[in-house]
């Protein structure tokens, strides 16, 4: 039903209104006390003494917001909330605190936190109406930024994946309304246009999470193909080409086509393409996305225990799919190409095979040592897509290592480069958006030990340094070209920080920081 619903909601060409909670937000000139909310969040610094707004509002609820910090329930901490009733003594139902941490150490990142958690808490109340009330004077600050990054928090955090969640009508939000609130006029105004940004992005990046999210046997190739025709369809400057598996046959994508031969879903490589007048780079940059729609390993059968987190293995394509419908809503001046290399990895009767030789688009031959090390098979097909696209700059992102986990942990993406500009513009864009990446080395002595003896390359090599051999093998598909590559294995899905702000599962990873990249394209 809920499928049917989201399907529908997708012919029709609402893309956008589509999350699963409608999540709007807006700014506006108004005072605390007045707000009707089910929610009023405010933020507090542990170390700063209150606003004249928030002891304005302590004094309206008769010190319940002083006393609750002076039995010490409510620090301030960052992470930590706390909620106090009004009693109908204010317009708001309840007001709740939000713990800065210290002024010092304030963020942009404490801000985008600060508004998930309001967004995140709310939702948990089944709050319709969410305010967040700005009341510090934050001097020099770039209130339109503010207005973005709070914008995107809330989406991130007001998410909730319920497709399959059988819930009554009466109890389920469907809804969040939630509005950034001043009082000062020309704050709003900045602030507003930073929403109209963050709502772009933050809704696309909770429907990358939601491709991610849904079932491998609901999501399969051709579904995520035929979402993105739909996508770019509904969304003015995007064109949109599938290739199918006999197309890939027929341009000898032996990558693609060998990962996916195992699966009665069959592979499709997605080309979405955004070419504005008037853009400013000549030659197109290519965002090349691994998208294995369910990742068993194939007959190098990966064990029972997390398996069913393989559904994550596209998150990927996804972010690929939507940074190229933001882009496209932002009418960005720079041309992309967005390749999505979707197969399912299935051991079966007709799989590949351990000892297989790939032929890989490029014509180079690869000795299959482990069927699991997939993704770089189907992504050295779209690799030399983006060539053959004349792309002369391009970025992969793949969850394609555990090792880069276990370099990382889940805090950070691996990134790899044969381009130390590229590289530094990408790790620029992520400490914009908080989506961090850590470089790792790109070097020709990784590539050495992915070289093949019968074959040009094999596919596997020894088991240390997983994540620098596999961008090895990557390199040898973007010679020539500015590269890098985005391992984001680690951030396929929520941290343990983050799920005192958002749900489990996936986090989207990857869209703010490709568009924020491409915003910054000169
Ligand atoms: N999709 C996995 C990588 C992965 C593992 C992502 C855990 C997120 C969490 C990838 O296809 C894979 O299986 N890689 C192998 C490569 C190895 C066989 C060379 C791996 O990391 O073990
Ligand atoms: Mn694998
Ligand atoms: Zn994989």
């Amino acid at each position: 039903m809920a499928i049917d619903y989201l399907l529908l909601a997708i012919n029709l060409g609402v893309i956008m209104a589509k999350e699963i909670i409608k999540i709007d937000v807006k700014a506006q000139n108004a005072d605390a006390a007045k707000i009707k909310a089910d929610v009023l969040a405010i933020g507090v610094f542990s170390d700063v003494k209150n606003s004249a707004i928030l002891d304005g509002l302590d004094k309206k609820l008769n010190g319940a917001i002083s006393r609750l910090k002076k039995i010490g329930d409510f620090k301030a901490a960052i992470g930590s909330s706390a909620f106090v009733y009004a009693n109908g003594k204010i317009a708001a139902e309840r007001v709740l605190l939000i713990g800065f941490g210290e002024q010092k150490k304030v963020s942009m990142d404490i801000f985008r936190q600060a508004a998930a958690k309001a967004a995140f808490e709310a939702v948990n109340v089944k709050a319709k109406k969410l305010a967040i009330l700005l009341h510090y004077e934050e001097k020099d600050a770039d209130f339109e930024k503010l207005g973005q990054t709070i914008t995107e928090g809330i989406h991130f955090g007001g998410y909730r994946y319920n497709e399959f969640v059988s819930q009554k009508p009466d109890e389920a939000v469907t809804s969040l309304s939630a509005t950034i609130v001043s009082d000062r006029q020309p704050v709003i105004n900045k602030i507003s246009k930073g929403v109209s940004v963050g709502q772009i992005i933050g809704q696309a990046q909770n429907f990358a999470r939601t491709l991610c999210n849904r079932p491998g046997s609901v999501l399969y190739p051709a579904e995520l193909a035929a979402i993105a025709k739909k996508v770019s369809a509904a969304t003015k400057g995007l064109s949109c080409t599938v290739f199918d598996d006999k197309q890939l046959a027929a341009k000898k994508m032996g990558g693609i086509l060998g990962v996916g031969q195992g699966s009665v879903h069959k592979p499709r490589m997605v080309i979405i393409k955004y070419a504005p007048r008037g853009a400013k780079n000549k030659e197109s940059i290519a965002l090349v996305g691994k998208a294995i729609t369910f990742d068993t390993g194939g007959i190098s059968l990966k064990p029972a225990s997390d398996m069913h987190e393989m559904k994550y293995d596209m998150t990927g394509g996804a972010a690929v799919l939507m940074t190229m419908q933001i882009i496209a809503k932002l009418k960005l001046p720079v041309a992309v190409f967005g390749i999505i290399c979707a197969a399912e990895n299935k051991p079966d009767g007709g799989s590949y095979l351990p000892g297989d030789i790939l032929t890989t688009y490029s014509g180079k031959t690869v000795e299959v040592l482990n069927t699991d090390a997939e993704g770089r098979l189907v992504l050295c097909d779209g690799l030399e897509q983006a060539k053959v696209l004349k792309c002369k700059t391009t970025i992969d992102l793949a969850t394609l290592t555990g090792a880069c986990v276990v370099a990382l942990g889940k805090h950070k993406a691996g990134l790899f480069s044969n381009d130390e500009k590229l590289a530094e513009k990408i790790k620029s864009a992520a400490k914009e958006t908080s989506e961090p990446v850590w470089q790792l080395p790109y070097e020709q002595v990784y590539t050495d030990e992915m070289k093949g003896t019968i074959s040009d390359l094999k596919n596997a090599a020894s088991r240390w340094g997983g994540s620098c051999t596999a961008a090895g093998f990557l390199g040898e598909f973007a010679k020539d070209i500015a590269w890098a590559h985005l391992d984001i294995a680690p951030t396929m899905d929520a941290s343990e920080p983050m799920k005192k702000y958002t749900q489990p599962g996936s986090i989207g990873f990857g869209v703010r920081l490709l568009t924020e990249f491409l915003r910054n394209i000169k």
